[in-house]
């Protein structure tokens, strides 16, 4: 079985979508794939919650805890570890991860990151594209690289710009995108790693 791990920061929502997806589509019998477990950096997380009621095992490592971010991501791996993972997915993870933890799982690390790439890398995406005048933003999904919300792009969906928006309805438009985009791209990459191991 190939052990998918979450990490997330807050709401979850993608999360939630990825793991509707897997129960929905069957990953587990058509990839061999399931959602093995969700960890988040933030206690107070809301998917915790959702991923528990879905019956995935959660673990929270508080990045507070630590003294420097080299000691917290090496916790942090060590929670992802005990899952064995074939793929671990960024799913509004807020946290800088060290080139030390982006090259333990090289190949099988991806991100979403709600702007069309390499446009807008950071943070305020929504308010930045607003204000250079973008008449259509979006979102990526990619692997990670020690550089920050760059690397290979597997994913992207636009969506326009109105007049009248706001960094608020603009992020919500994105996000709806980004609740399809991300399971189809991961979907796609197990799809693609199944059929290389047959
Ligand atoms: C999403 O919009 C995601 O693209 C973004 O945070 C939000 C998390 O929402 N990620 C980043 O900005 C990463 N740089 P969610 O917790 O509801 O999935």
């Amino acid at each position: 079985m190939k052990n998918i791990v979450i990490l997330i920061s807050g709401g979850g929502s993608n999360m939630a979508a990825i793991v509707r997806a897997a129960e929905r589509e069957r990953w587990a019998d058509r990839y061999g794939a399931r959602i093995a477990a969700v960890v988040s950096n933030k206690a107070d997380a809301g998917g915790l919650a959702t991923a528990s009621a879905h019956g995935i095992a959660t673990a929270v490592i508080p990045h507070k805890d630590f003294a420097s971010r080299e000691a917290f991501d090496a916790a942090l791996a060590q929670a992802v570890d005990a899952h064995s993972p074939a793929l671990v997915v960024l799913a509004g993870f807020m946290r800088i991860l060290t080139p030390g933890f982006v090259e333990r799982y090289a190949g099988r690390l991806v991100n979403i990151h709600p702007s069309l790439l390499p446009a807008f890398p950071g943070l305020d995406t929504h308010r930045r594209a607003i204000e250079a005048g973008c008449k259509v933003a979006g979102v990526t999904v990619h692997q990670v690289t020690t550089e920050l919300d760059h690397g290979p792009i597997l994913a992207q969906a636009a969506v326009p710009v109105m007049p009248d928006d706001t960094a608020a309805t603009l992020a919500g438009r994105v996000l709806a995108q980004e609740h399809l985009l991300y399971p189809r791209a991961i979907a796609g990459w197990l799809a693609d790693t199944s059929s290389h191991n047959d």
